[in-house]
């Protein structure tokens, strides 16, 4: 299967939003990762639902929606009625994983489960075969434009070998400091699902960082 670039909204100019979407709309990246912070699990807070219906409308991609948020449960509906196509929860924010996963098939959705940094991926192990996609965080979520963590090749590793025992199916997507410098590396290695903000919202050509992510050309 060919991996999927999944550019990261965060990163975009908010002010044109519109712009950001559709320039997406129009490259190969299949899917637009959208990121909502609280305030609470990270530092920092971003944008939700309202933002999201608004944009919707501009484009047929995959909306990957990554919750950086406490308590996600009482949103899963919310966030398939503004639109999300995969809802990806943090484990370390959901005390009743498994219960969180099953509610957001229920609402329609794929299920991702993200990891910090310092979460053992093995702590998937018992869900693993249950869920859609997983989010190796390769930074500490809250901010984009931070600096790639190396570790995070080790744990594609294990996770590629756990998925195999466990029989899952789960997508390995790779979250933070992704860009020309280490994306055909981390395909390599395993990952199925590149998501890219600065490197491709801060970039002198947007459209030329997608082409360049889409092909492992850099
Ligand atoms: C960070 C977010 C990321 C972020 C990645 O908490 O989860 O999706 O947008 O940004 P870059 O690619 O700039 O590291
Ligand atoms: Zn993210």
């Amino acid at each position: 299967m060919p991996h999927i670039v999944a550019p990261s909204l965060l990163s975009a100019d908010f002010a044109d939003l519109n712009s950001a979407v559709r320039l997406v709309d129009e490259s190969p990246a299949p899917w637009l990762h959208i990121d909502v912070m609280d305030g609470v699990f990270v530092p920092n807070i971003s944008f939700g639902f309202p933002v999201i219906k608004a944009i919707r409308p501009l484009t047929k991609k995959v909306f990957d929606v990554h919750l950086m948020i406490v308590r996600p449960d009482p949103y899963i509906n919310p966030f398939r009625d503004v639109g999300a196509d995969n809802l990806t929860v943090h484990l370390e924010a959901c005390t009743h994983l498994h219960r969180t996963v099953q509610a957001i098939h229920s609402a329609g959705m794929k299920a991702g489960v993200a990891i910090n940094p310092h979460t053992r991926v093995e702590a998937l192990e018992d869900v693993l075969a249950d869920i859609d996609l997983v989010c190796l965080m390769s930074v500490n979520p809250g901010f984009g434009g931070q600096r790639f963590i190396e570790h995070t090749f080790n744990k594609i590793e294990r996770l590629v070998a756990l998925r195999k025992t466990t029989g899952s199916s789960a997508l390995i997507e790779i979250d933070g400091g992704v860009s020309d410098a280490n994306a055909k590396t981390l395909v390599a290695v395993g990952a199925d699902v590149l998501v890219a903000g600065n490197s491709v919202f801060g970039a002198k050509d947007p459209k030329v960082a997608i082409a360049s992510l889409s092909t492992l050309a850099g």
